[in-house]
Formats: structure tokens, sequence, C-alpha cells
């Protein structure tokens, strides 16, 4: 299933003209597979809460959208499309993935996770989870998160971009039709921007105003330009949440026999990049019970 997902993303990158390479076959074909598996998905849902009647609790995002789509109130009506398109986003999972590389690299360095619980327990304290408007205050993990966009981009290389007309970038004469590959791996290891390019070293970004939205052209984990990730705000939260709580709420260990330097950051390429080999962790409770 991983698989399929992972050939569903790149087919649907492939809607840029220049990677028109036959893909308008296979994103068909696809299409009708992802259907099929999106409206079991739905049924699956109903037809669960249809037997659980008043004793239903929503389990997942897709109970909650369900839920959402019967709100009479909503300003825009939720439809099955809508649910489909938005679960497929959420399934596309660019976000767990920044995550998982991250987990990645911390596992590798206790003394990061250590630094970055010591900043989770003096600004949230341990009787609540981080929420969103917290972010402001915890530098070191919004450094840490620079730090894995900037050695593991979710596109190694940006999708195609297309000069629509003759223009000059930092010198360089670019024709009009010219199909441009931005790649961002090296340019976020690039020895002439980045001391220490091959380090996980989230301090580089500390007290700098460091630009990852594309402004900056040496680190562009979500593009630059008109076709800029549009998901990028959804994305950021996703990952600030997720990393910022699991390493508030639990204590990661590896599993038993599995050593530091065992963990493996080879990477497994496409259009998205993701580690070859899954990392298995154990995950305990720190906070007390009733949070979990
Ligand atoms: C950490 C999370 C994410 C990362 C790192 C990421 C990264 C990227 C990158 C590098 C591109 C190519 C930009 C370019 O070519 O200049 C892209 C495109 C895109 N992303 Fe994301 N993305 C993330 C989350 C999301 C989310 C949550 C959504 C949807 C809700 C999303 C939807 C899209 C779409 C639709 C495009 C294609 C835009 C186009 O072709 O014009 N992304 N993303």
């Amino acid at each position: 299933m991983a698989k399929q997902f992972l050939r569903i993303h790149d087919t649907s990158f492939a809607s840029r003209p220049a990677l028109d390479i036959g893909y308008v076959k296979k994103m068909k074909d696809l299409y009708k597979k992802l259907d099929k598996f999106h409206n079991y998905v739905i049924d699956d849902h109903l037809d669960r809460r249809k037997a659980d009647k008043d004793h239903f609790v929503p389990k997942d995002v897709v109970d909650v959208l369900l839920q959402l789509a019967e709100d009479p109130n909503l300003e825009v009506k939720l439809t099955r499309d809508c649910i489909k398109g938005l679960f497929q986003s959420v399934a596309q999972t660019p976000s767990a993935t920044t995550v998982e590389w991250t987990i990645h690299e911390l596992i590798k360095q206790p003394r990061i996770i250590q630094k970055a619980k010591e900043e989770l327990d003096r600004v949230i304290g341990r009787n609540r989870w981080v929420e969103e408007n917290d972010f402001s205050q915890l530098p070191y993990i919004e450094a840490i998160i620079k730090e894995s966009f900037r050695l593991h981009p979710l596109a190694t290389f940006l999708a195609p971009h297309y000069a629509i007309e003759d223009c000059n970038v930092a010198g360089y004469d670019i024709s009009k039709g010219t199909t441009i590959l931005i790649n961002t791996w090296s340019i976020g290891r690039d020895p002439n921007s980045w001391s220490e390019p091959e380090k996980f070293l989230p301090e580089r970004f500390l007290g700098k105003e460091i630009d990852i939205l594309g402004s900056n052209f040496a680190l562009l984990p979500f593009g630059s330009g008109r076709r800029r990730c549009p998901g990028y705000k959804l994305g950021l939260k996703v990952v600030r949440t997720m990393l910022a709580n699991l390493l508030h709420g639990f204590d990661w260990k590896l599993v038993e026999g599995m050593r530091v330097e065992d963990v493996c950051l080879e990477e497994e390429y496409g259009l998205t990049t993701h580690p070859k080999v899954p990392l298995q962790i154990i995950m305990e409770p720190t906070l007390p019970n009733h949070l979990y």
C-alpha cells in the first residue's frame, strides 16, 4: 500500500507540463484505483457508525470529517469528494515523512533530544501537550525542524519548473520554454552556504532569521515561486505539532538488539524521498497518565 501511495504521489506531480511523458493514462488508471479505495474507507466508517448507533465515538480523521459533513451550518459544504481530497492529502503524508527523517537523525544524537526536552519542560511544563500557539516560544524545536528540512528535503529534485518567458537568474540567461530541475538536496548540503553541511546541527539556525518558504535560495524545502507548495502552512503545523508532542510526551528507545550505529540514513528516491529502512522504536509515555 505504501509503495502504491508513493507512485500515486509521483503521478500527481506529473500534472506539470515538463513531465508529460505518458503519465496521463497512468493518472487515469490510478484515479480509478484510488477512488475505489476511498469509497471503501468511507463506507467502512459509515457502517461502523451505523453499527455503534448512540455509542459511536469518532476514532480518526475520517470519522470527524464525516461528522462535519452533516453539519448544516457549515459555510462551505463538505461533500464526499471533498473528504476524499482531504484524506488523500493526509495519506500522502509529506509531513509524516519529515518527522520520520527527524526521528532517524535525533535518535542518533541523544544530546539534541535532551536539549529539546529541556526547552519543552521549561515552556510547556509537564501537565499539558504542546499547542500551535506555543511555537513562537520553542526556537530549538523550530531549529531541529529546519535542520531536518535542510538535510532531508521531501522533494530531492523539485518537480520540474518551466520558464514561461526569457529571463536572467543570477547572471544566467534562461530561454522561454526551458525545463528547470532544482536539486534541493545538494543546495541544502552546499559547503558554500553551510558549514559542516553533512552534520545534523540544529544550533546553526538558533538566533538567525533563515527563511524556509522560498526567498532564501540556500534552503528550499517547499520550493519557490508560483509553484511553491500550497500546503506549506498545514505541512509546517503538522510537523511542528507532531514532532514537539512526540518529544514532549515520550522517551524514545531503540528496539532490543539495535544500536544507534544501526540506524540507517539511506534514502529511497522518488519525486519524494523516504528513509530506505523504516525505523522501529519504543515510545514510553512520560507525562501524567490522564493526558494519554
Ligand atoms: C512538510 C510538509 C510538506 C513539504 C516539505 C512539501 C513540499 C513540497 C514541495 C517541495 C513541492 C514542490 C514545489 C516547487 O516545485 O516549487 C510541493 C508541491 C505541492 N504540495 Fe507540498 N509539501 C508539504 C505538505 C503539503 C501538504 C500538507 C499539502 C496539501 C494539503 C501539499 C500539497 C502540495 C501540492 C498540491 C503541490 C503541487 C503544487 C503545484 O504543482 O503547483 N503539500 N510540496
